[in-house]
């Protein structure tokens, strides 16, 4: 029993491996691919289970799937054809007021009986208190909404489906088109399809540069 179960880990640590290995920045998309809506939702619900400061989970998924709003983000996106060819496009907003999350949740948790009313207290002081610094707001939107956008990436790889984070947008273009309050900022585009091409060869750096042991 013992030695299945460490089989059984052994596998899952290498189907994991290879699901990290096998994602790659998509560019070239297949045209006219449908993900179904079940299966786009199970990888946004996947990208939900990452972590967040205060549980505050700034992410918001705006999906874009309809042809025509593809064809029209295109030109906000520098006329990267991927936008236009890709099964959905998601743009990963991040919350600037995730302190109202806060206040919602944490007051639901107190009247639940989970929390106390000094624990309660004291973490509406020090979000609010944080959240006074729109520096700090949108340091967290970018932050924590970047965790479930990899998230997102994996959960679609390990679903067969091939994505790719974009930066490359204007973001002033991109608010005024989708109507996007002032709440939320755009951290990036997320193309998910099936791949057309073989991805392009990357490297990285070795673990000798990017490593520092305890101290600079
Ligand atoms: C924040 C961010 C912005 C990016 N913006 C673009 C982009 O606008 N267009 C693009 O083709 N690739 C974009 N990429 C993809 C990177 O070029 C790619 O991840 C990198 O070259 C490594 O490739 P790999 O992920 O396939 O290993 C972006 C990646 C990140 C993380």
């Amino acid at each position: 029993m013992g030695q299945q179960n460490t089989a059984n880990i052994k596998e899952t640590e290498k189907v994991i491996e290879e699901v990290f290995r096998a994602r790659h920045a998509t560019k070239e998309y297949k045209p006219n691919v449908t993900i179904p809506e079940e299966t786009l939702n199970e990888i946004l619900e996947l990208a939900t289970t990452a972590p967040s400061a205060w549980n505050l989970q700034h992410w918001r998924f705006l999906v874009i799937r309809d042809q025509d709003q593809k064809d029209r983000i295109k030109p906000i996106a520098y006329g990267q054809q991927q936008v236009s060819d890709a099964s959905a496009v998601v743009v990963i907003l991040g919350d600037l007021e995730a302190n109202l999350t806060g206040r919602e949740m944490y007051d639901g948790l107190l009247a639940a009986g989970f929390i106390s009313q000094e624990v309660h207290d004291n973490l509406i002081s020090q979000i609010e208190g944080s959240y006074k610094s729109q520096e700090f707001a949108r340091d967290e939107a970018n932050k924590n909404a970047g965790l479930a956008a990899m998230q997102l990436m994996i959960a679609a790889k390990a679903k067969g489906y091939d994505s790719g984070p974009m930066g490359g947008f204007n973001p002033t273009a991109l608010v005024e088109a989708l109507n996007i309050p002032a709440r939320f900022i755009p951290v990036m585009l997320i193309t998910i399809g099936e791949a057309a091409a073989s991805p392009r060869p990357t490297t990285r750096l070795p673990l000798s540069k990017l490593v520092i042991n305890e101290s600079f």
